[in-house]
Order: structure tokens, then sequence, then C-alpha cells
């Protein structure tokens, strides 16, 4: 049809997410159910946890999209009333892959409807057009989230080059792996921009990595063993942490470098608009230091709403409507795969 309307399952980490677009890339709905109370205990997300959950929340979350759905549209949007499927499979924990990717395929089969196969970094890129229906290559965008921190020049849609990414941790996970040092708990980026808040940004010179390493690359792992070192010395001083001190010069040692990178790959490839997606593009901090950055160089910023910064299906949804339209469908033989 040419208004079709396409359910996407999001399983990748550890957020199982449903979403329904309709043809002219409305959203109407799109449900996101967080693990992270499961996880936190253990100080990270752990995959055979996921996995499980995921089974478990699957069909609940795909028929409460449905409902929202049938309440946006105004008219029950059932599941004989897909025109396809659509699912994250690569890149991300496998066994939790494989658990959208499955059902997807049954639910496709049983339709007898398409199967569409989307790739969640690509859904970061797309999300962008969740906050902005303007938004359109080309772009910079800089995807920051637990798992991944890169530089992507998107050239058109679907035509994309990775400009650098992370020689070691990925940004988000040195805000988890910050948190768990300072005892702040499970995920760290939330509890550290918040603490940061009351901080000193300029308190403590943590590293910046890579900030003149003449390329797009990141390195985080030092600055995160730099926080730790300072932490076991002043507690082996037996001085008090200056907890808001220590979390807001962590995050601005992140910030600078992100920002020095964010303005080196605009300089380089000439993009006039810059944009974000992943977990850590929720932060505060990270996001008006974009928003200087842009002004100053005379470039459009476009940023994913919160809600839309980390892990979600709407954002899988838009891409499954272009390969809809482009007839790029997946195969019911295809796997998921950890890595993209
Ligand atoms: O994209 P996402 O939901 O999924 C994964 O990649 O897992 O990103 C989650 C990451 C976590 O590492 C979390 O600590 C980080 O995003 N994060 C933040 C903030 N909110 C979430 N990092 C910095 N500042 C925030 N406000």
């Amino acid at each position: 049809p040419a208004s079709p309307l396409i359910l996407a399952i999001e399983s990748s980490c550890d957020e199982t997410a449903a979403a329904v677009v309709d043809g002219s890339g409305r959203l109407l709905a799109d449900v996101v159910a967080s693990q992270i109370d499961f996880h936190a205990r253990f100080g990270g997300v752990v995959p055979e946890i996921a996995s499980r959950k995921h089974i478990e929340a699957v069909c609940g979350v795909c028929d409460e999209c449905l409902d929202v759905a049938s309440a946006a549209a105004g008219r029950p949007v059932r599941w004989a009333d897909l025109d396809a499927v659509a699912v994250t499979y690569a890149p991300g924990l496998v066994g939790a892959l494989v658990v959208g990717v499955a059902f997807a395929k049954g639910a496709a089969w049983a339709l007898d409807v398409p199967l569409i196969g989307v790739n969640h970094l690509e859904g970061h890129l797309y999300a962008n057009k969740i906050g902005d229906d303007a938004f359109a290559p080309p772009a910079v965008v800089s995807l920051v989230s637990g798992g991944n921190t890169l530089l992507v020049h998107m050239r058109g849609w679907g035509d994309y080059a990775t400009l650098g990414a992370t020689i070691d941790d990925a940004v988000g996970e040195a805000f988890d792996k910050v948190a768990k040092a300072l005892g702040l708990g499970y995920p760290g980026g939330p509890v550290i921009s918040r603490m940061a808040a009351q901080g000193d940004p300029d308190a403590i010179p943590f590293p910046r990595a890579m900030l003149h390493s003449g390329d797009l690359r990141f390195s985080l792992s030092g600055l995160k063993t730099a926080v730790v070192t300072y932490v076991n010395q002043e507690r082996a001083a037996g001085r008090a942490l200056n907890v808001p001190d220590i979390a807001a010069s962590f995050q601005q040692a992140v910030v600078d470098v992100q920002v020095a990178k964010a303005r080196r790959a605009l300089e380089e490839t000439g993009a006039p608009t810059f944009c974000l997606g992943g977990g850590v593009a929720a932060n505060p901090v990270l996001r008006a230091a974009y928003e200087d950055l842009c002004a100053q160089m005379g470039v459009r910023l476009v940023m994913p709403p919160l809600a839309s910064c980390g892990d979600n299906a709407g954002m899988i949804a838009l891409v499954a409507l272009d390969r809809y339209r482009a007839s790029r469908l997946m195969s019911l033989d295809a796997d998921a795969q950890a890595h993209a």
C-alpha cells in the first residue's frame, strides 16, 4: 500500500521497545520497556538477564504498542492491519537481538508480510528526524552511547562514512565506570550529570585524551583510570571526596574532547548540519556545548528529543519506512549479528 503501517521492534541491549509508523512517517506509538532496574544491582547490563527479560516483555510491549497506535490513529491498529514488521538485527548483545529478530520473523511469517532488518546505529541517525521533520543529510553525526562512540559523515540517507571512533571505551561506558567507582550506581550518565551540576568543572585537571591526535579518534579508558586513581588517592589520604567536583571535572574533560572533535569533523567535511544520537546525547552540558559550537560555526544543530536519544523503536520504524519504500527487505533466513 501507498501508506503502509509498519511495526518495529528493538531489543539490542536492555530496552524492549516497539513502535508503529504510518506512511507519512508519523509515529503512532513509540513504547519502551526498560530493564534497567534488573541490571542496576550488578552495576551494568548482564547479557543473559537482558535476553530473558526481552522474552518476557516482547509480547506485552508489542500489544501495548498496538493499543497506543489505535488510540493515536482513531481506529483499530491490529496485528492483521500491519503491512510489514521491522526489527533491529545488529549491532548489540547477540542474545538480546536474537529475541527481537526471532519474534519479528515469527510475526512477519504469520502475517505474511515483509520482514525488514534495521541497523541500530542507523536508527540513531534517523532519531534526529523525531526532533525535526526537516532534518536531512548531509550532516556530521556524533553517536555516543554505552556501547558506541563515533563520528559519522552522513552524506545522504543510507550513505554513511565513519570519520573516527573510540579506540577503547565508549563515552557512556566511561560515565558508568566512573559512577561505579564513586558508588553512585548504574546507569552512571544521569547521576553523574546531576552531581556535576553542583560541582566545579575546573576543580580537577583530568586528561583530555586524543585532543591533539590530529584525527577523529577517541580514547576514554585513560580518563576513567585517571578518575579512579584520583578517587583511590584521596581515599588513601583520608580526605573526603568532593563528588560533585569530581563528576563535573570528569564530565568537562569528556565534553571538551567531544566538542573539539566535532569541530574538526565539521571543518573537514564542510557539512552544514550537526546532529546527535545515543544515550549520552541526553547530557545537558554536552548539548549546551554543541549549541555554542554550532552557533559559532554557523552550523545547523539538530538534536533528538531527550526520550529519543537512548534506545527506542521509533527510530527503527523510521528507517524501516525508507527500506519498505525501497523494497529492501530481510530474508527469514537472516540472523542477528553482534557487530554491524
Ligand atoms: O543509547 P543507550 O540508551 O544504550 C546503550 O548504548 O546502552 O545509552 C546508554 C548510555 C549509558 O552508558 C548511560 O550512562 C548514558 O547513556 N547516559 C548518559 C546520560 N544519560 C544516559 N551519559 C551522560 N549524561 C547523561 N545525561
